[in-house]
């Protein structure tokens, strides 16, 4: 069985991953209580004294809008962490799988008339517009050519005690009877992280050193996703009120505004927003 260390296991997407994988694959969490990864040394200690074939690397500084206000921690979390990991790995000859964002995309319109909708393929450039994004881009750069990249986006799941995702987010705030106001000129791609997980678990079997989107198969507003969420659970969808980008995100950190990232990889299939809604229920 192929040993797979992994940090941020206890994350959002890294605990599911071990719960859909761990009969498959031998998992060695490498715990922040136990190891903190900004400590090199520690690091270094820790992964010297384990046997693995993979790191697949998940922690991360992932508060976008703490990140502008701690860019220290971030970097030192994002940046200087994963390049550390991967000097331990490339010591004990293992292969590492590094998690990113669609975040490190600008998500600006373009063409001659500035008013295309962008489409990200794993091709894409990227430009960050904020410091989370920022980090995870100096992360890649650090890494890419070496080890495998994969980039999520707004991933969510059925149930996750210790972090609410963006569906849970609106359905818990819906259930409470609470008006909302949500995007209406923007884009994001919803993932479901069984799809993920599904996906890495693909990209463990045909490892390269190239950069993969594990996304889903469509890109809604997130004024729709919302109306989506409110029909799936019954809930009252005139809680849901529209607002424009420039409004929502004033005075805070942002995100990209038009989020059409795509998988070009035709081995991996992943599931439209509705499907995986469907799913749940
Ligand atoms: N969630 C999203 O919306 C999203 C979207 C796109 C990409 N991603 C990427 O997907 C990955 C996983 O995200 P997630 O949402 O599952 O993360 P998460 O729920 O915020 O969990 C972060 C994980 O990183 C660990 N960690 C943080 N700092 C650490 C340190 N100094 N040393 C060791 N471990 C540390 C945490 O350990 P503790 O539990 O001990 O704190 C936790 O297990 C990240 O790389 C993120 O950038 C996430």
């Amino acid at each position: 069985m192929k040993r797979i260390l992994i940090t941020g296991s206890t994350g959002l997407i890294g605990s599911r991953i071990v719960e859909l994988l761990g009969e498959k694959y031998t998992f060695i969490p490498l715990l922040q209580s136990e190891v903190d990864i900004t400590d090199h040394d520690a690091t270094a200690r820790a992964l010297n004294a384990l046997s693995f074939d993979y790191l697949l690397h998940l922690a991360a500084y992932t508060n976008v809008d703490g990140a502008e206000q701690e860019r220290e921690l971030c970097r030192k979390i994002n940046v200087d962490a994963t390049a550390n990991l991967l000097i331990q790995c490339k010591a004990k000859g293992a292969r590492m799988i590094h998690i990113s964002t669609d975040f490190v995309f600008d998500g600006k319109k373009g063409g001659a008339h500035g008013t295309e909708l962008p489409t990200y393929t794993e091709a894409s450039e990227p430009n960050p517009i904020a410091y989370y994004g920022q980090s995870k881009f100096e992360a890649e750069q650090a890494v890419k050519e070496e080890v495998m990249i994969v980039r999520l986006s707004y991933p969510y799941r059925k149930s996750f005690d210790a972090k609410r995702d963006f569906v849970r987010t609106i359905r818990y705030l819906l259930e409470q009877g609470k008006t909302l106001t949500m995007v209406q000129d923007s884009l994001i791609t919803p993932t479901f992280i069984d799809d993920i997980v599904n996906g890495l678990d693909y990209l463990i079997q045909h490892y390269s050193t190239d950069i993969y989107h594990l996304v889903g198969a469509d890109s809604i507003t997130p004024y729709d996703a919302g109306k989506l969420i409110a029909h799936t659970w019954h809930l009252n969808e005139k809680l849901i009120q529209p607002v424009s980008y420039a409004e929502y995100f004033k005075g805070k950190a942002l995100r990209p505004q038009w989020a059409r990232i795509v998988n070009t990889n035709k081995n991996i299939i992943m599931s439209t927003f509705y499907e995986s809604l469907k799913a749940f229920m």
